[in-house]
């Protein structure tokens, strides 16, 4: 069911991989509630040409870009103003990517030349689109960006390895920079911490299945799905959370504040 939320509002999609994918579903809500969008992966990803039917199905231009590359992301800004005829209402930051992980290398060793390249796709990247957006004045007042994160910045999930530092960076950039620009132009910056979620990044961490079952018996309400957390995207870039700025903000059935369950207990005495 649509609610109309985003009516007339223009917003940016970084991520959507494939139909799995936690902004591919959120381009879909986010039209279904009445968004014009513009669609963005880094080239290699557009090379794969799944995209292309997510954009004809909202409607909406695809400009590739790498989050590293600052001439593609004013690019990007660029030509989604030229397309919308106006400035942005939203951006959904979904990225990321540890190359540590990828290659097999454990935290307590870690390539550092990864590492860098870990921190910057996947937290100072988020830093790299508001910067060149505050430079462009490319948002409009009462903005809303959102990025998505995950609870291992906060607790230790020892297989999520870099990316939980990682992860704590963007939550920080999303803190430091939504004073900046809630300052200049009540935009405002959350980030979003999801339940673990079935998507390619996802499923890149070791053992996740199991750690997906053990999550989904943690949370009173269960695991979050990605269409869930796409609704609540679409709820932060609406006018009725305009107040809510900096905050990091738990979309995980509960999990983030249960310490135990009556199911993890009665598998403990098994
Ligand atoms: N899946 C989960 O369990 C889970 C849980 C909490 C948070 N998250 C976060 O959600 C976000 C989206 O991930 P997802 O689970 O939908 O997986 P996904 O693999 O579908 O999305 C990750 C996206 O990052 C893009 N990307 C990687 N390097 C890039 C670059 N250099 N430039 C531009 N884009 C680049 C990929 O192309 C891909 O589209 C990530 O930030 C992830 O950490 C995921």
């Amino acid at each position: 069911m649509s609610y109309n939320l985003l009516k007339g509002k223009k917003g940016i999609i970084f991520g959507a991989l494939d139909e799995k994918s936690i902004a591919w579903k959120t381009a879909i809500r986010c039209y279904e509630e009445g968004a014009s969008l513009v669609l963005t992966n880094a080239p290699v990803a557009l090379r794969m040409g799944e995209i292309n039917k997510l954009a004809a199905s909202v409607q909406a231009p695809v400009i590739g870009a790498d989050v590293t590359n600052m001439d593609d992301l004013k690019k990007l800004l660029e030509e989604s103003i030229k397309h919308f005829g106006s400035k942005i209402d939203f951006i959904l930051h979904s990225v990321g990517m540890s190359l540590n992980v990828r290659k097999g290398k454990e935290y307590t060793g870690l390539d550092y030349h990864f590492n860098q390249k870990t921190l910057d796709i996947s937290a100072m990247s988020l830093h790299r689109v508001l910067q060149t957006a505050w430079d462009l004045d490319a948002l409009n007042e009462w903005g809303s960006v959102v990025a998505l994160t995950y609870i291992a910045a906060q607790r230790v999930f020892p297989d999520y390895s870099e990316m939980a530092d990682a992860k704590a960076l963007l939550e920080s950039v999303a803190r430091s920079f939504g004073y900046h620009y809630g300052m200049r132009k009540k935009v405002r910056i959350n980030t979003v911490s999801q339940s673990p979620t079935r998507t390619t990044a996802g499923s890149g961490v070791k053992g996740f299945d199991g750690f997906m079952a053990y999550a989904d018996k943690m949370s009173p309400l269960g695991n979050a799905s990605g269409e869930d957390c796409a609704a609540y995207c679409a709820v932060l870039f609406s006018d009725m959370t305009r107040m809510v700025t900096m905050q990091n903000l738990f979309h995980d059935g509960g999990f983030s504040l249960t310490g135990v369950t009556e199911a993890i207990i009665n598998q403990m005495e098994k």
